[in-house]
């Protein structure tokens, strides 16, 4: 590892949190899933280990990055609370569970149709339906109890209630990964029909936004309201409470 690193801005990005990276650096969040590097759950982990940890070499990764910092970032990090609040339930909330039924539906569709199909994503429906009972539970839960707590400026309670939405990010986090080894990574295979198409072009936008909307809690809006240990150390970004 250390051979590849050439310069200061590498190095500094290579001991980086991810999810810090995502939050401070235009375009991160999309060469961290071009790379298939997680950033929301495993947010903590510094881009070295991360890296380490899947194998992949730093130099593409680090071009990348580099090359992505000219576009310009969708940064929340100093949006205040509500605001930010509120981003989520009607971007990914609302979306989830307004896209998820039917991906179940056509995944339904698909697996009886090409049932003797060997690429046939089998279960699927099935991990999906169980993907939105967890969604609906959780984000209810956000929405009820932690977003309002959070509302009024955090706490005990709020950070108890954080420790249990970050540990449902890792059950999502898992049924993701379920969903990429059910589909062969959401490839279709040649020939596959448009529904089938549809199926895991829609499964990608979803898996994205997942991915993000994690990302802004775990790594964006938790942080204001935990303890300074908690928050990840040398994290300049985490002492914002708005
Ligand atoms: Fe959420
Ligand atoms: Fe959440």
């Amino acid at each position: 590892m250390s051979g590849q690193i050439e310069t200061p801005a590498d190095a500094g990005l290579l001991n980086a949190p991810v999810g810090q990276i995502a939050a401070s650096r235009a375009g991160a969040a999309s060469v961290f899933q071009t790379f298939g590097i997680d950033f929301c759950c495993q947010g903590k982990r510094t881009l070295a280990e991360a890296l380490a940890g899947q194998g992949i070499a730093p130099s593409p990764v680090l071009a990348a990055l580099m090359s992505a910092a000219a576009e310009p970032l969708d940064d929340w990090r100093d949006a205040p609370t509500p605001a930010l609040i509120d981003h989520i339930k009607t971007r990914y909330h609302a979306v989830h569970l307004a896209e998820l039924p039917n991906l179940r539906d056509l995944a339904a569709k698909v697996e009886a149709t090409h049932r003797k199909h060997p690429a046939v994503p089998d279960g699927l429906a099935e991990t999906l339906s169980r993907m939105i009972a967890e969604l609906r539970l959780h984000q209810q839960r956000e929405e009820v109890v932690l977003f309002p707590l959070l509302a009024q400026g955090g706490g005990e309670m709020a950070r108890a209630a954080i420790q249990v939405m970050r540990a449902e990010h890792e059950d999502h986090g898992a049924v993701l990964a379920g969903i990429e080894a059910i589909t062969g990574g959401r490839v279709a295979p040649q020939g596959a029909c448009a529904t089938w198409r549809a199926l895991y072009l829609g499964l990608g936008k979803f898996h994205d936004d997942l991915m993000m909307h994690v990302h802004l809690e775990n790594n964006v809006l938790f942080p204001r309201f935990e303890a300074e240990e908690e928050a990840g150390e040398g994290n300049p970004a985490s002492g914002a409470n708005h």
